[in-house]
């Protein structure tokens, strides 16, 4: 159908009427017009780019604990033993969905007296807090007055273990380390990933945005993790642990931390 563009007087323009929910409405396509738009971006304005900046973005810091074979052996055999000992170490009230494949420990991980553990909690809070203070511009000054209440825990997960969609609602800052990533199976690429929801991408998808590059990208980010690795990110970031489908133990630390000024 050709007809009048009223936002722009061209001839040559379709319209195609579309079936809302709340009745009828319609837009225009403008195909016909992307080969006029094309040359005059090439030739017209020179091929002008507009200013693009990453107005709302979300900070995700990695970091890797150095020589971490020892502290990691020593946090594994450490918590299988705590494991075994069933709900004397188990979280009282699980929330997220899991299945029995996956063992969650209490809250209290950071307070345990073990070298290990203090090591661990040592590398995770000094790495949070340089994070926080370069992303907040945080002096020294002002850095050594942070206060952070911190509950961490354990999880080991065995063959199909997982762990469902969720965030932590009353921290500010979340992490996960690495101390076993286990032996995935070859044909499952997606074993245990730890899988981040992209905050942005619950809306219209079409050409016009469905490719966007880095750091626009719209498609969920999910990383498997490496002994030793320590992944910070704002707690209110929804993440799940994709099944595991592997041999041994995938074992890893979760930490929340509510942060405040003395
Ligand atoms: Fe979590």
């Amino acid at each position: 159908m050709r007809r009048k563009n009223f936002r722009t007087g061209c001839e040559g323009l379709a319209t195609n009427a579309v079936n809302g929910t709340g009745g009828e409405w319609q837009r225009q396509q403008d195909n016909t017009q992307s080969k006029v738009f094309l040359a005059q971006w090439h030739n017209n304005s020179g091929e002008h780019m507009a200013q693009i900046n990453p107005i709302f973005s979300v900070p995700f810091a990695f970091d890797q604990l150095e020589d971490c074979a020892s502290v990691n052996q020593a946090l594994r055999e450490l918590f299988i033993r705590r494991e075994a000992m069933g709900s004397r170490f188990a979280n009282p009230q699980p929330y997220t969905p899991r299945n029995k494949a996956l063992f969650e420990s209490h809250f209290d991980l950071f307070n345990w007296p073990e070298a290990c553990v203090a090591q661990l909690r040592e590398f995770c809070l000094s790495r949070l807090l340089g994070v926080v203070a370069e992303i907040n511009g945080y002096d020294n000054a002002k850095a050594a007055r942070l206060n952070f209440t911190t509950d961490a825990w354990f999880h080991i997960t065995r063959r199909g273990g997982f762990f469902g969609v969720h965030n932590h609602p009353m921290a500010s800052w979340s992490g996960v380390y690495c101390v076993s990533a286990g032996e995935h199976d070859p044909d499952q690429p997606d074993s245990g990933k730890l899988s981040f929801i992209n905050p942005m991408a619950q809306m219209y998808l079409d050409a016009g945005n469905s490719f966007q590059k880095f750091p626009f990208q719209y498609g969920n980010y999910a990383i498997a993790l490496k002994p030793g690795q320590l992944v910070l990110f704002p707690s209110w970031v929804q993440h799940q642990v994709m099944p595991f489908f592997g041999e041994g133990e995938r074992i890893t630390v979760a930490m929340n931390c509510a942060i405040t000024l003395r």
